[in-house]
């Protein structure tokens, strides 16, 4: 079935979304290396791929349903964080931001009865219920640990890291 020009337009908006949180993570990658958190920095460095990989999965389910694709701008992500709970707080909130965005794909897809992309968007359904998971595991985590505790809780990271490869 043909995409609806709402969902093609929309889908392509997502695969700007999924770009731009995959380069705000990797501006969070940047700031935690030079606060010397590497396990953070590293974590991050790995979030960005993830987006990397959502972002195209995107691209191509637009590309094999023959539906029109552009590359749009990718903005600068901010760079000026104080703090690794700071970082972490934000990352919390653009994933819930992210999911407020699939669940409005998934509307489109059941206004436009298009069951294909339903249920293509479903694994971003489940995908974002993870992220705010692990995120929200991390912010726990950077919480308990306060400023003083932070090179213990790299750490802690690091084995979280280990045990889920
Ligand atoms: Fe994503
Ligand atoms: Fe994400």
């Amino acid at each position: 079935m043909a995409l609806s020009e709402q969902m093609a337009r929309k889908l392509n908006d997502q695969v700007t979304a999924e770009f731009y949180s995959a380069y705000y993570y990797l501006g969070m990658a940047v700031a935690f290396n030079a606060m010397g958190l590497k396990v953070f920095s590293e974590r991050f460095f790995e979030q960005y791929d993830e987006e990397i990989a959502h972002g195209m999965k995107l691209l191509r389910y637009l590309l094999d349903h023959k539906a029109p694709a552009e590359l749009q701008e990718i903005r600068r992500p901010p760079q000026d964080w104080q703090s690794a709970e700071q970082i972490i707080q934000a990352a919390r909130e653009h994933e819930t931001y992210v999911t407020g965005l699939i669940n409005a794909l998934v509307a489109q897809a059941e206004q436009d009865r298009d069951d294909e992309t339903h249920s293509f968007l479903q694994w971003y359904v489940d995908e974002q219920v993870e992220e705010e998971e692990s995120m929200e595991e991390l912010l726990d985590l950077v919480k308990s640990a306060g400023p003083a505790g932070l090179a213990a809780a790299e750490q802690q990271l690091a084995a979280m890291m280990s045990k889920d490869e």
